[in-house]
């Protein structure tokens, strides 16, 4: 009893909403989505995408705070007490921690980046140059020993100083002044580029859908970005759902979260793909296209000095308040597990990810040999957690919500001892028995086959 009495909480609906779609809302968002979207044929994605998070991602992400909630613990911890001692399934937990261990590790290499451009925001680089030089700039940046790794520390340290100071001080403070400052900034960008001309061009590939772009690599690839995008199937949810009150519904509060991070996926979209279009650039230009082009799109705007610097510090945001919920995954680990403090858990959880950052960020050198499967450690990093961890992570999960958990367990939780949500509770319930499970292993499978 006493070890739950110390268990800090968020202490407003507010304040859960703040963090979660701040872990929501990240690179996963502004980055890697308009990446995905451009090399997957655009509206096609978009679709596949948004099916999938409304009929997995929700049941999903409901499914982590009912567990995380009833458990009141870690996701190690979490496992271990609904399991009610039977073997086996703790290691879902264990895989999470390990993920977002993995995670944070690219993560914070790209963080490092986005810093990188605020910098040079500031000191006006970009003025001027055309996108080959710009383009040159950011390789030269990214092949410096020491230079990305001081960025990376800096946003290791960024972090770590809201982690220590726990979860209504930390995580959910800084999370109410942030996630407000990146909707403002989110909404000036995507004004500014849809009133940019051929912005109409952009609208188009990012929302007429192209079917015959469909296929297994398009399922896996819309399947793990929802996972990450929604920070789904590694246990961050299950954290923050141990930290919510008893009161809160976690239905409407998935609905919020879950809808907050693909609205804002879509206006990531249109603040790049009209740009992009509007200035002639390919939308499959991958990374290069929020690093390299956008800056050269802002040099040729008036205001551009403005509206690159914002644009960064919304991307700088966006890691930020994402990279907490990765280090709270592991620090609730090594406080409640390993009875760490949890001043020892930040310091160690920074140090450790930041020392396999360092590989990260090495493989990505021109003359590097760093390589896992025939990928740089940073893109093998991405593709083992996204694709097979996070989505294995999932599937585990629901068949552990459905299968082993008592199902009065799931229906107190759900319905918060029988007073909201009565009618979804059968309907969930369906879904994360069944068509979750199912859904989730064809598409895995699918992408072997198609
Ligand atoms: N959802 C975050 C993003 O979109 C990434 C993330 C994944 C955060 C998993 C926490 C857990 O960038």
């Amino acid at each position: 009893m006493a070890e739950k009495k110390k268990r800090d909480h968020f202490g407003s609906k507010i304040g859960i909403i703040a963090a979660a779609v701040g872990s929501a809302v990240g690179l996963g968002n502004i980055y890697r989505f308009p990446c995905m979207a451009g090399e997957n044929g655009g509206g096609a994605f978009l679709i596949v995408y948004i099916g999938i998070v409304l009929a997995l991602g929700l049941p999903m992400m409901v499914s982590e705070f009912v567990i995380g909630r009833r458990s009141q613990r870690n996701p190690v911890g979490a496992f271990k007490t609904l399991a009610s001692g039977a073997k086996g399934w703790p290691l879902i937990g264990y895989m999470g921690v390990l993920c977002g261990f993995l995670i944070l590790t690219f993560y914070t290499t790209v963080a490092g980046w986005t810093i990188e451009s605020v910098y040079k925001s500031i000191i006006n680089y970009y003025q001027g140059k055309n996108l080959a030089e710009i383009e040159q700039g950011f390789n030269d940046s990214i092949n410096m020993t020491f230079r990305p790794l001081l960025w990376q520390a800096v946003f290791i340290f960024i972090s770590a100083f809201v982690i220590v100071k726990g979860i209504e001080k930390g995580i959910e403070k800084y999370s109410k002044i942030l996630m407000p400052t990146l909707t403002v900034i989110l909404i000036i960008l995507c004004v500014k580029s849809l009133m940019l001309p051929g912005a109409f061009e952009g609208m188009k590939f990012l929302f007429k859908p192209d079917f015959s772009k469909i296929d297994g690599h398009v399922l896996i690839s819309a399947l793990g970005q929802v996972f990450f995008s929604m920070s789904l199937g590694m246990g961050a949810l299950i954290t923050y759902g141990s930290y919510i009150s008893k009161k809160d519904n976690l239905v409407t509060t998935s609905l919020m979260v879950g809808l907050s991070d693909t609205f804002v996926a879509i206006l990531a979209g249109i603040i790049i793909f009209p740009a992009a279009f509007s200035f002639g650039i390919r939308p499959e230009a991958g990374p290069s296209l929020a690093f390299n082009t956008l800056p050269l799109i802002f040099n040729q705007m008036k205001g551009g000095y403005f509206f690159c610097l914002i644009f960064f510090i919304l991307l700088v945001i966006a890691a930020w308040t994402s990279a907490l919920s990765l280090f709270e995954v592991i620090v609730s680990y090594l406080t409640e597990e390993l009875k760490l403090s949890r001043r020892k858990a930040t310091i160690y959880s920074s140090v450790g990810a930041f020392i396999i950052s360092i590989l990260a960020a090495m493989s990505l050198h021109n003359d590097s040999s760093l390589t896992i499967f025939g990928f740089t450690v940073f893109d093998g990093l991405d593709k083992i957690t996204s694709m097979v961890l996070m989505t294995l992570g999932g599937l585990f999960t629901v068949i552990f919500l459905g299968w082993k958990v008592k199902k009065q367990d799931f229906e107190d939780e759900f319905t918060n001892g029988g007073i909201v949500n009565m009618r979804l509770k059968k309907i969930f319930y369906f879904i994360i028995k069944y068509l979750a499970p199912v859904a989730i292993a064809v598409i895995m499978v699918s992408q072997f086959i198609i």
